[in-house]
């Protein structure tokens, strides 16, 4: 099975957004998917419950990182994490997913704690490329503005690659309100948003984004 967990060491930077969209998108394939949210706070589920009963299924499971099993079944499984997982916490997330994203806000202070934290995923999460496949991307971005301009320059520097820049959009909020991602609103809407998510999934799609261990050959 395909893992793909969420992560990041702040609040709201988009994580939840993110692993639904993700989910629903590989839905939208006709692909089995598992969706788990490791958060107390829900909102993965709480999405998953707003879910209209036509729509592609989901599998919506919340976990404990302490005590998780991944099921040996086909697909893929999208894991929300909560914010701020350090330490040994940290340790068992990062054996739990052959690839973690880590969303990032346009904002000197999400910037600098991205930067701890990639240093901490490579130092006390032992994430190294035969086993775990990390990308960071910019989430909530309005490309034109000096904030952005410096996020991009930021994640560029990073030793992990930048993979994806998502908009600001409205698009998230109503998709979100319809228990559905951005892939099930009309085309029409969604245009710019698709766009930039095409990044995200030939990168995902591709074996970049797997470890070294988990690819057929
Ligand atoms: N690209 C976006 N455009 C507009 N709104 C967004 C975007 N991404 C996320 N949001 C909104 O920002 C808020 C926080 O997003 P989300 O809940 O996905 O973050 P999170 O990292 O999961 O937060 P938490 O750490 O609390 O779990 C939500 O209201 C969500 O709808
Ligand atoms: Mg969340």
């Amino acid at each position: 099975m395909r893992r793909i967990l969420i992560l990041n060491p702040k609040g709201g930077c988009g994580k939840s957004t993110i692993a639904t969209n993700l989910a629903s998108y590989y839905a939208s394939q006709g692909m089995p998917v598992h969706l788990v949210d490791f958060d107390a706070q829900g909102s993965s589920m709480d999405w998953l419950a707003a879910r209209p009963a036509e729509a592609p299924a989901i599998q919506g499971l919340f976990a404990d990182e302490e005590t998780f099993l991944a099921p040996h079944t086909k697909g893929v499984m999208i894991m929300d994490a909560p914010a701020g997982v350090h330490g040994k916490r940290l340790k068992r997330y990062v054996k739990l997913a052959q690839t973690l994203l880590i969303p990032v806000l346009p904002s000197p202070i999400d910037m600098r704690a991205t930067a701890k934290y990639v240093e901490e995923l490579l130092l006390v999460g032992r994430v190294n490329k035969e086993r775990t496949r990390v990308a960071v991307l910019a989430n909530r971005v309005r490309e034109h503005t000096l904030v952005y301009q410096s996020l991009e320059r930021f994640l560029q520097q990073l030793q992990i690659p930048f993979v994806a820049h998502l908009r600001d959009s409205q698009n998230y909020i109503r998709a979100a309100e319809q228990g559905a991602g951005i892939f099930e609103l009309p085309p029409s809407q969604v245009e710019a948003d698709l766009e930039q998510w095409q990044h995200l999934l030939d990168w995902l799609a591709s074996e970049q984004s797997m470890p070294l261990k988990g690819r057929k050959n």
